[in-house]
């Protein structure tokens, strides 16, 4: 009998194999040239053989070959392809590649063209963001590029790491996504042509593959939020609560990076308005008010800025237009507008709306506790919000968001740190908090409000009332996702 194990190995043999070679026979013929279509035909074939859940992975780790985390052996008869596929790799910056389940469907020449566009980035001072540019200028979205990273890399499937290694690797995508998208604004304002998206569009990337395996992480990253930087935290806080949404409702991986680039992009427009009017405190004039409802509009306008290839763009586009239009289309900016909003749109505007009145902006009156903003916007359900939408994104925070303060009966104080499993449920994680000597509050333990006392059947603890820890001065970050 055929050894399983063996047989995937060769399989993989097999794929690399064409891989390489084609890349190899694409440098130097033509689309047309019959080396070409017989190599393109033999890599679809051992395409086709090896994918297996949607994706198929190669990656050069201390010089050894991996497909799909299976490591290839290193022999006689595999040496000279090993080493000339390690030796292609090194100059590019690149770890690997991911091919997706699209490329099945893909056209031969955009097949030739990523090839291309591999072979060239060699030669490019910067390779990885040259051919990430150049993928996302062409729409090519069915391969992912790998990054190689200094020291070793932390790319052990989430089942196997525990909740603080999770939420430090989503605090990690949480930080390069920022950086990327101050990127991306900080050459709109230099008013640069033509600007790159291909390092944001990698980080995307990155997060919805961390986020298919646990979404939970990142629903309650967005209490990491930093108060200064506002408009780029509350971008990656809305990508972020986007794609859980979008994760939830099942929409494929390469939806997913669509909808996550979509929410990062969405308040682009704010970064054309004076900061004494995006920050003014008091009411605002009409000009001003102006100002600040055309940024939808403006965002949708800047997008064409950026380098991406039209039919990206245009999946984009108009959710950015109608992300405050609101579900009965009476928000803004006042159009004639009969069509009913993009489910991108739709998604965005509950994960914006629900972001924006959880952060604690100098700006606004009353704080609102996360489950009261939860309360406000179910009570709009069918008029501002997509009522289905809306009961899968209470669904996700749970009826006590993570970074909700509860006052107990027992006279505590505490922070919700993580959402309980069951739908809907009361009861989630909790963590006491006590206060110090400074002013400020110290950390307990972490108990569940599930607990029952044993021998009366009744729980523990209740809650009495809940509040916004900003109210008290508590910054979530500093209880949550410490350790314990
Ligand atoms: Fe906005
Ligand atoms: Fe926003």
């Amino acid at each position: 009998m055929t050894d399983p194990a063996k047989y995937s190995s060769s399989r993989f043999e097999e794929f690399l194999r064409n891989f390489y070679s084609l890349s190899q026979t694409a440098r130097i013929y033509s689309d047309s040239h019959s080396l070409v279509t017989k190599g393109l035909e033999k890599f679809s074939e051992s395409i086709n053989s090896c994918m297996a859940n949607g994706s198929l992975t190669f990656k050069i780790s201390n010089d050894q070959l991996y497909v799909d985390d299976e490591k290839l052996s290193y022999n006689r008869t595999t040496k000279n392809l090993f080493d000339n596929i390690i030796r292609y790799f090194a100059p590019r910056d690149l770890e690997g590649v991911r091919f997706l389940e699209d490329v099945r469907h893909a056209p031969a020449e955009e097949i030739l063209a990523f090839l291309r566009l591999l072979d060239h980035s060699g030669q490019k001072p910067e390779p990885l963001a040259w051919l990430t540019d150049g993928l996302a200028a062409k729409n090519i979205q069915w391969v992912e590029l790998l990054e190689k990273t200094e020291g070793p890399r932390d790319d052990r499937d989430s089942s196997s790491l525990d909740r603080a290694e999770r939420l430090e690797r989503a605090r990690r995508d949480y930080t390069y996504t920022k950086a990327s998208l101050e990127e991306v604004a900080r050459k709109i304002k230099d008013n640069k042509s033509e600007i790159g998206i291909g390092k944001t569009v990698r980080v995307v990337q990155d997060m919805v593959t961390n986020l298919i395996e646990d979404d939970a992480v990142y629903s309650a990253i967005s209490t990491l939020r930093v108060f200064d930087d506002y408009t780029f935290t509350h971008s990656v806080n809305v990508a972020m609560l986007a794609m859980c949404i979008g994760r939830r409702i099942n929409l494929s991986r390469r939806t997913l990076v669509s909808l996550g680039l979509c929410a990062l992009f969405h308040d682009l427009g704010k970064i054309e308005i004076p900061a004494e009017v995006l920050h003014k405190k008091g009411k605002l004039d009409d000009r001003e008010l102006r100002m600040i409802q055309e940024h939808s509009l403006n965002s949708a306008r800047l997008l064409l800025k950026l380098k991406a290839s039209p039919d990206s763009k245009a999946r984009i586009l108009v959710p950015l237009f109608e992300h405050h239009l609101k579900y009965d289309l009476s928000g803004y900016p006042h159009a004639d507008w009969e069509k009913p909003l993009t489910l991108f749109g739709k998604i965005i505007a509950i994960a914006d709306k629900y972001d924006t009145l959880t952060s604690s902006r100098a700006y606004r009156r009353s704080l609102l506790s996360p489950d009261r903003v939860l309360g406000y916007m179910f009570a709009r359900a069918g008029i501002h919000f997509d009522p289905t939408l809306i009961k899968v994104f209470i669904n996700i925070l749970g009826l006590y968001p993570v970074g909700t303060l509860l006052r107990l009966d027992t006279g505590d104080l505490a922070l919700v740190v993580s959402s309980p499993s069951r739908e809907f449920s009361k009861r989630p994680l909790i963590r006491v908090l006590e206060k110090d000597n400074e002013g400020g509050y110290k950390k307990r333990e972490i108990i569940n409000l599930d607990e029952r006392d044993p021998e009366t059947g009744r729980y523990v603890r209740e809650i009495i009332e809940t509040h916004h820890p900003a109210a008290f001065g508590i910054q979530p970050v500093q209880h949550i996702f410490s350790g314990n």
